[in-house]
């Protein structure tokens, strides 16, 4: 047994705040303890997609966490490679990595200090999920893309369905092209327990 902060736990969350509190204590054995443990392959579903989409650097990498899906993106040959966070202690771990160029802690919610039309992708890995960040954060993400560049973030499918995204994907169209909506799995297949079979929706977009 261990204090270490888990699964439900992070579903539980409900604001800003709480995130930060959480991922402050879960940031030491999040990599080992919960992404190895569980077998979370979602990082490397994103990256592969935003590859197969041709998205190309500068990336900024949103909730970037200890920096998984930075390293999936930077695998595959896509580079620079931005991460952002509201959990300082999240990116501390990152920054032992290497394999970022800048990392900044914000909060996608209430906007980054970035200038509009930056990156030339987004990525996101697990932060658009329940207790975390919801649809209206996707204003923020179009604000730091360029026009033409390509977005590639995935969305639990539970989370996807009660807030929204369906919605606000719409409400955004004119401002999109190239919409593909591809359901994975969040875990490998040897992964057992009460999230075993989650999926999240990579949702991947370029804006106009
Ligand atoms: C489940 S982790 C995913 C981390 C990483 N992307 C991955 O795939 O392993 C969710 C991340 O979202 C971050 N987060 C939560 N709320 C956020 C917000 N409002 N703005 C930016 N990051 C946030 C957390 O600090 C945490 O690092």
């Amino acid at each position: 047994m261990t204090d270490d902060p888990d699964l439900n736990a992070a579903y539980a969350l409900q604001t800003p705040e709480d995130s930060k509190q959480l991922y402050a204590r879960w940031a030491a054995s999040y990599d080992v303890g919960f992404a190895s443990a569980t077998g979370y392959i979602l990082h490397m579903q994103v990256a592969s997609l935003f590859a197969e989409h041709r998205g190309t650097g500068p990336v900024l990498d949103v909730g970037a966490g200890t920096g998984l899906c930075g390293a999936a993106l930077t695998a595959q040959g896509i580079t620079p490679v931005d991460a952002t966070d509201i959990s300082p202690e999240m990116l501390e771990i990152e920054r032992g990595k290497s394999v970022y160029r800048n990392l900044f802690t914000g909060d996608i919610l209430h906007g980054l200090d970035v200038p509009r039309d930056t990156y030339a992708g987004v990525v996101s890995s697990g932060t658009f999920t329940t207790g975390h960040v919801g649809p209206k954060a996707l204003d923020e993400v179009m604000r730091v893309v360029r026009p033409g560049g390509r977005i590639t973030l995935s969305i639990n499918t539970e989370h996807y369905a009660v807030q929204g995204f369906a919605a606000k994907l719409s409400f955004l169209e004119p401002d999109i092209q190239d919409l593909t909506l591809t359901d994975v799995p969040i875990y490998g297949p040897d992964t057992t327990g009460d999230h075993a079979k989650d999926r999240a929706r990579v949702a991947s977009w370029i804006k106009r």
